[in-house]
């Protein structure tokens, strides 16, 4: 099949280089040009493990090019996938700007029945508006379907899920639009569920929103474990055998960031406001998400008897999450941030986060360093943001000999309490009593302890 993807960020490219691998003719189509020659060169613009490899393999076999002319790819194709952004407006709703403008820009190319596809995730009722704005902007009297497709790549196995999804989503009123989609997609061994088209966009929310009410839910638990003595990894073992829970996305710690489930969270919360629906559930999910970092952060205060001025605190991680260089919406860069503005000195640490930490954090001084144990030397305590397999497996001798003081606050539960403790660290984990928890309960009943998150 000939297929145009529109936008080759983090899900067009993997899109676009999956789609040639699978045999079809495939056109990637992004208005930066530096994006463009980057990839065209096989220098892949973003992390993401494989990828380099197969665009290199299907450029080189003739079935993948990139261009930076919108009109050439659609043209070349029978199916337009719109792949662009859709970030978070400042009223807290998704900002479809680029989506309209790319809709539009397709009407006025289009020159025979094609279907359009949207895989950005859009709020409900937003697939047609599109098919609206298309046909505003036809040049030709041509005919034409919208479809929606909502990706669920996790970043860092987006090849893998690009390959083999769990489920596929293809929401459409045109069964000849369906029946082109069911084509491309028949060799997937896993469910495909056709629908509509509002409650294709209504499922990708739903499933993010769910998967974020479920972190939420066990840092809720990660509290009430770390104030009576349970432990929220074993209570989320516990709970994850139970087959109707499942054992994913029971991780309690600083909360979750990147590019999609802060920003989808809260443009489902802003949908139902505007439908006059409160969706009390989603506010909790928000809030507690906010409040788990603020209360990490004030432990690490509270370690410090308030004053982490002059302090130098070695972090791991940057990244949003393991095995992925983004940045966006991390956690591990508002706690840097946060530390930072409380007086602290930072000596930061990402196996692949760093160049692209520098830039967002720009102004906000920080000693990137070299490797994970240079984050050590000399610092006042370690601290670690994000889940990369590398940080699990510390040398704690040397850790101790580097750090000025043998005190570690796991923000991602990587380590094991025991081994740390007996190794004569002061250890801070995220709902589990620690040596750490039980030295502040001390200073806290002389007056000077952690201030739990609701202010008791
Ligand atoms: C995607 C989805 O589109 C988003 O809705 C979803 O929630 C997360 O994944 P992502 O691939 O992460 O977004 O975005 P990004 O990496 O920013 O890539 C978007 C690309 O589209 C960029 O390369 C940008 O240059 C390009 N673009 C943007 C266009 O080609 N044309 C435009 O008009 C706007
Ligand atoms: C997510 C969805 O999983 C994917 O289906 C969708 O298409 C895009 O959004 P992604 O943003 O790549 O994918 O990250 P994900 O692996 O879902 O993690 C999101 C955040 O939740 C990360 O900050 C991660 O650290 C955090 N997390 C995840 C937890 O805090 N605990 C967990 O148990 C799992």
């Amino acid at each position: 099949m000939k297929i145009c993807v529109v936008g080759t960020g983090y899900v067009g490219l993997v899109g676009a280089a999956v789609f040639s691998d699978w045999g079809n003719d495939v056109v990637g189509v992004d208005i930066n040009a530096e994006k463009i020659e980057r990839i065209k060169k096989g220098d892949m613009p973003i992390f993401e493990p494989s990828l380099s490899e197969i665009v290199l393999k299907n450029i080189s076999e003739g079935r993948l090019s990139f261009t930076t002319s919108l009109s050439e790819g659609v043209k070349k194709s029978d199916i337009i996938f719109i792949c662009v952004g859709t970030p978070q407006s400042e009223a807290g709703d998704a900002d479809l700007s680029f989506v309209w403008k790319v809709a539009e820009d397709i009407g006025k190319c289009l020159d025979g029945y094609k279907v359009i596809v949207v895989k950005s995730t859009v709020p409900v009722g937003t697939n047609e508006i599109v098919k609206k704005k298309i046909k505003e902007n036809l040049t030709y009297n041509v005919d034409f379907d919208v479809v929606s497709n909502p990706e669920f790549l996790r970043e860092g196995y987006s090849v893998e899920d690009m390959r083999n999804p769990e489920r596929t989503v293809i929401g459409s009123d045109s069964e000849k639009a369906l029946s082109i989609m069911r084509e491309l997609y028949s060799h997937l061994e896993r469910p495909i569920v056709e629908c509509d088209l509002r409650s294709a966009e209504m499922i990708k929310y739903a499933s993010n929103a769910f998967l974020a009410s479920k972190i939420s839910f066990i840092n809720e638990m990660a509290q009430l474990c770390e104030r009576s003595g349970a432990d929220v990894s074993t209570v989320a073992k516990g709970m994850g055998l139970d087959s109707r829970i499942g054992p994913k996305f029971l991780n309690a710690g600083i909360g979750y960031g990147g590019s999609c489930f802060p920003k989808d969270v809260s443009a489902l919360y802003k949908t139902s406001t505007n439908q006059d629906y409160d969706f009390r559930l989603l506010r909790g999910v928000i809030e507690v998400n906010k409040l788990q970092r603020e209360y990490f952060v004030n432990k690490i205060s509270r370690y410090f008897d308030g004053n982490l001025s002059g302090k130098t605190i070695g972090v791991l991680g940057l990244s949003f999450k393991e095995n992925t260089d983004d940045v966006r919406e991390s956690v591990a860069m508002g706690v840097v941030k946060h530390l930072r503005g409380l007086g602290a000195k930072i000596k930061a640490f990402d196996p692949e986060a760093m160049y692209n930490a520098k830039k967002v954090l720009g102004e906000v001084s920080v000693d990137y360093c070299l490797d994970k144990y240079e984050v050590m030397h000399d610092s006042d305590a370690l601290v670690i943001l994000t889940e990369w397999k590398d940080f699990s497996n510390l040398d704690l001798d040397k850790v101790k000999s580097l750090l000025k003081e043998p005190v570690i606050f796991d923000g991602r539960n990587v380590l094991d309490r025991k081994k740390v403790e007996s190794a004569g660290f002061v250890y801070f984990a995220v709902g589990k009593r620690t040596n750490g928890t039980e030295l502040l309960d001390k200073k806290s009943s002389s007056g000077s302890g952690v201030i739990l998150r609701d202010g008791k």
